[in-house]
């Protein structure tokens, strides 16, 4: 049931909301929009319909379009923007601290809002919150690591790891989380349309929406790998559903640098099809 309406009052039978909805199953009749009833199933749920009505007329999902953000003003200066994209870096120095978990929740509310494939959105998101926890993990997967290094099963190619557990028994250098208070893996079912990528964008979000609270991060590889590669009963004891695959791994938390000024990249590499 999408519980689609429209306040025929403010309706200014524009026909937009027909004309961008991806699966066109809006119809007008006498230029107001329905969605026939044999129709709903080919609902993406993806709300163009809510957001496109220049009246604020349309509602779907039982969603008041006086409870959305107006998008009536140039939302972003692109100077500044870029600069903000360009000068986005790896933190692998964090303050031992946790952040609030309102401003946690809002990242990931946020990471929410990404894209996903025919608007599937069945990505979860499993973090581990406070720096404690992540200290225990930490511990865990260092004992863990050590035992299969002592035994020599770490699997060919993820060796390194067993230097990595002496580095922390030894000397408390962290190379796999980086010292950061927080960990954040999106996972998708196996079944969903298009699992990766979901995760991917997501995370992306996540990324750059954090730093621009100040918040730190890093795609984490060397987990991702750890998990999947060498420790796969940690999913289970992460609570991430068994029939996820993981899309990718990412600590985050406040750091303790602060950089001066962008990298410089260059030019893209790009082929323009002749
Ligand atoms: C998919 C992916 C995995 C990564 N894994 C790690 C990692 O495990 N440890 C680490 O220190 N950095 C990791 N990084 C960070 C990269 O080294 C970093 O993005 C690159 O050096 C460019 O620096 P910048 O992100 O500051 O621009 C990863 C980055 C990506 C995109």
């Amino acid at each position: 049931m999408l519980d689609f309406k429209v306040a025929k009052e403010d309706c200014i039978k524009c026909g937009l909301c027909a004309k961008l909805c991806p699966s066109g199953v809006i119809e007008l009749a006498d230029g107001y929009p329905l969605i026939p009833t044999e129709k709903e199933p080919g609902c993406l749920r993806c709300q163009h319909c809510l957001t496109i009505c220049p009246s604020g007329a349309v509602s779907i999902l039982g969603l008041d379009p006086q409870d959305s953000r107006p998008l009536n003003k140039v939302l972003l200066d692109p100077e500044r923007f870029e600069t903000f994209i360009k000068g986005r870096r790896t933190i692998r120095a964090y303050h031992n601290e946790d952040l609030e978990p309102a401003l946690i929740q809002r990242l990931l509310d946020v990471a929410w809002h990404a894209p996903s494939a025919k608007n599937d959105r069945k990505i979860t998101f499993t973090v581990i919150d406070k720096k404690e926890k992540l200290a225990e993990f930490r511990e865990r997967v260092i004992a863990d690591l050590a035992r299969l290094a002592e035994a020599k099963r770490l699997p060919p190619g993820r060796e390194v790891f067993g230097y990595f557990a002496q580095l922390w028994k030894q000397k408390k250098i962290d190379v796999i989380f980086r010292g950061a208070p927080h960990l954040l893996i999106a996972s998708a079912p196996k079944t969903a349309v298009a699992p990766l990528p979901d995760c991917f964008i997501a995370l992306s979000y996540f990324d750059l929406f954090a730093q621009s609270l100040g918040v730190g991060t890093l795609w984490c590889g060397l987990a991702k790998w750890m998990i999947d590669d060498i420790l796969p009963e940690t999913k289970e004891f992460l609570g991430i559903p068994g029939d996820h695959v993981i899309g990718y791994c990412m600590v985050f938390g406040r750091p303790s640098v602060k950089f001066a000024r962008t990298a410089q990249r260059g030019s893209a590499n790009v082929h323009i099809v002749g």
